[in-house]
């Protein structure tokens, strides 16, 4: 694990250079907006789906500069939903990766249009910034799976779903469903986007990779669940104890806590299953998998 978190810091400190590098200065007009979305980028985010992008392209030995565009446009879409997760009309919480919040440290609706233009921001580093060495039909795919994992039938879906859910009795499926809208649909999306850029062709390789990138999505909303509960607000950064206050649908909330860190456990295992007879090269993605059962924030 000692090399994971040596691999993990090189690979946000590639991911924050590229968005240093992307996004505008903040002296540019309107200096506001532009300020709100560095703060609200450049706060200690773990870089998860980033991370995931740059882990695929070492298990291919592709060069990391070939997903970078890629790996910036989801943080910043995560970026994005992030801020407007914290909204009054949302979870109304007024912290996020230890600081206040954006629309608390600005205003709301400096908040909302921080969140409009990142969204924007994303497909505009698409756009202008992949590389000409990825195929134009996959580049198109790349935007494809982006957009239609960030709307209705994806990230912003399953953000509907959980606003409709709290203070209501759900089935095990219909929040399975909701977890992964919400938090496995951009996971997924890193994943696959970075297939993308990597030109993979092995079709049952890429089946392996998106029922393994389902999985993991899964039980990182399941791990975040758990941590609301308990860990605490100064190793989480955010408010612990959220999820309980606005009575949200989780999986502590309809299974129990014994039985929820069963439910991840055993889709760890079926996240090793998936990876078995990989070799070598794709332990970092068996690895990843365990720092999520395990992770502490
Ligand atoms: C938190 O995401 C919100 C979820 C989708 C579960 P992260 O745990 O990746 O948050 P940051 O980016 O590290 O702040
Ligand atoms: C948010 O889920 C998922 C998003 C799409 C942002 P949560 O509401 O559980 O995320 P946290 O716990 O506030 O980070
Ligand atoms: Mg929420
Ligand atoms: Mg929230
Ligand atoms: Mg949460």
């Amino acid at each position: 694990m000692q090399d994971l978190a040596k691999t993990f810091k090189q690979f946000q400190q590639l991911t924050d250079r590229a968005l240093l590098r992307f996004l505008p200065a903040t002296d540019i007009k309107p200096q506001k907006l532009h300020q709100a979305m560095h703060y609200s980028v450049f706060n200690g985010g773990k870089r998860f789906r980033p991370i995931l992008a740059y882990s695929i392209a070492k298990t291919q030995q592709v060069d990391y500069q070939q997903v970078e565009a890629c790996a910036c446009a989801t943080e910043l879409i995560h970026c994005y939903s992030l801020i407007h997760d914290d909204l009054p009309a949302m979870d109304d919480d007024d912290l996020r990766r230890g600081k206040p919040t954006c629309h608390i440290q600005f205003d709301e609706a400096t908040a909302i249009l921080c969140g409009d233009a990142l969204q924007a921001f994303a497909f505009d580093i698409l756009l202008n910034h992949l590389p000409d060495t990825i195929p134009l039909q996959n580049q198109i795919n790349i935007m494809k799976t982006l957009s239609y994992a960030s709307g209705s039938f994806g990230m912003a879906g399953g953000q509907a779903i959980d606003l409709e859910s709290a203070d209501k009795a759900i089935s095990l499926q219909q929040l399975e469903e909701m977890h992964n809208k919400k938090t496995g649909a951009l996971i997924s999306a890193s994943i696959k986007m970075a297939c993308f850029c990597c030109d993979m062709q092995d079709q049952q390789l890429l089946q392996r990779l998106e029922k393994y990138a389902h999985l993991l999505g899964l039980n990182f909303q399941i791990t975040d669940d758990i941590l609301d509960i308990e860990s605490d607000t100064l190793t989480l950064g955010k408010p612990q104890g959220s999820d309980q206050q606005a009575n949200k649908a989780t999986f502590p909330a309809i299974l129990g806590m014994a039985e929820t860190k069963r439910y991840a456990q055993n889709t760890h295992q079926a996240i090793l299953d998936e990876l078995e007879g990989l070799n070598e090269d794709y332990d970092i993605l068996r690895q990843i998998s365990e720092y999520i059962l395990t992770r502490k924030h």
